[in-house]
């Protein structure tokens, strides 16, 4: 057994509050909820093979994805370790139409939760890794109770993010903007301790992650762009490897490792997914956040990610999320070769929230 320092997650998050000296230990204890929640669906994931916890519900959600078993788990731990806490003016997941208030008989606080209970849920039956993305806005209005407006603000704002992947091992990464650390799931103890002290993406790029059946779909720009990853573009070009599971949290967790981009463009010719897939709210900010605090940069082909101002809850946004020299070659391209797809799609980029009206 190393004689490695054990640092556990909630000692850390304990440690990385000391930095601010006005925290009251209420976002701490959010965070230290957010890892407590990570186990109790980390054990589920392990067996749900052997519970009743594969397999589709028989609700979709407002995508009009058929919700999983898991999803549906998943959300309601992560809802009920935060409701009740007097510690949330509002929270948002990607499994709800709309806002979910705290009940009336609790109080609420300074912050918005907004979760992604279940990354991946495609490989939830074929035991291939999947995740729970989180994000923490702080309280923004002046209403007593959680608003749209408190929700929907840049991810410039953001106080925290993290993500949870269920993998080989179960890791929680977290940043509160002084750098992104890893925790690997010791079983045994049944405690997340520090494996990976500020992460940071390499230089040098190892993988591209995008779906290839989506090809046909891809426009001029994001057909350059993926040329040149694959080494196409000069003679002397080096191809990256090509790694896609279809878990957003694992690509990217790999990625921010390894070095890498992920990819999840937007077309006009796809209908269901003309803006992209990735949920601006609950999957792109925090990862844009992570992302950055390693070092790297996420845009939606246009400019940062972080900088998008929210106008829905259940926005969608293009994602280029890794190595910034890589995104900004994918951003070059775009302006180069996407005169149609900017055209249709900056107007979706700058609509106005109903509450600037
Ligand atoms: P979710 O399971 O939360 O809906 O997210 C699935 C996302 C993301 O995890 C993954 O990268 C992407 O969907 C895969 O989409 P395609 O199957 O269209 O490639
Ligand atoms: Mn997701
Ligand atoms: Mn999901």
């Amino acid at each position: 057994m190393s004689s490695k320092k054990l640092i556990t997650i909630e000692r850390h998050i304990q440690e990385q509050q000391r930095a601010y000296p006005q925290a009251t230990g209420v976002f701490t204890g959010m965070l230290q909820d957010m890892a407590l929640a990570a186990k109790f669906i980390a054990q589920q994931t392990q067996r749900a093979g052997l519970s009743d916890l594969l397999g589709a519900s028989d609700t979709s959600n407002v995508y009009g994805e058929r919700q999983q078993k898991l999803d549906l788990f998943a959300d309601q731990v992560i809802y009920n370790m935060n409701h009740d806490t007097g510690r949330v003016c509002a929270m948002a997941s990607e499994e709800h139409d709309d806002l979910i208030d705290v009940p009336v008989e609790y109080d609420t606080g300074n912050y918005v939760l907004l979760y992604d209970p279940l990354d991946g849920s495609s490989n939830i039956d074929v035991n291939v890794s999947i995740g729970t993305i989180f994000s923490i806005h702080s309280k923004f209005s002046r209403a007593e109770r959680g608003t749209m407006e408190d929700v929907l603000q840049r991810g410039k704002r953001l106080l925290a993010a993290g993500y949870v992947v269920y993998g080989s091992s179960t890791m929680m990464v977290y940043t509160t903007g002084r750098g992104v650390f890893g925790f690997t799931l010791d079983v045994g103890l049944g405690e997340f301790l520090l494996s990976h002290e500020l992460i940071r993406f390499p230089e040098q790029p190892a993988y591209y992650s995008i779906n290839h059946g989506n090809a046909r779909y891809w426009t001029p720009g994001v057909k350059r762009f993926v040329e040149t990853l694959q080494g196409l573009d000069a003679p002397q070009s080096r191809p990256l490897g090509n790694r896609y599971i279809g878990s957003l949290v694992a690509d990217f967790h790999r990625n921010m490792l390894k070095g890498g981009i992920f990819i999840y463009p937007g077309d006009l010719t796809e209908p269901e997914k003309p803006y992209g897939k990735m949920r601006l709210m609950f999957e792109a900010q925090a990862l844009a956040f992570i992302a950055e605090q390693a070092g790297g940069y996420a845009s939606d082909g246009v400019g940062d990610i972080l900088d998008v101002r929210p106008h829905s809850l259940h926005q969608r946004v293009p994602m280029f999320v890794g190595n910034r020299a890589l995104v900004e070659k994918a951003e070059a391209c775009i302006r180069e070769h996407d005169q149609a797809w900017l055209e249709a799609y900056l107007p979706y980029r700058n609509t106005r929230a109903a509450f600037f009206s």
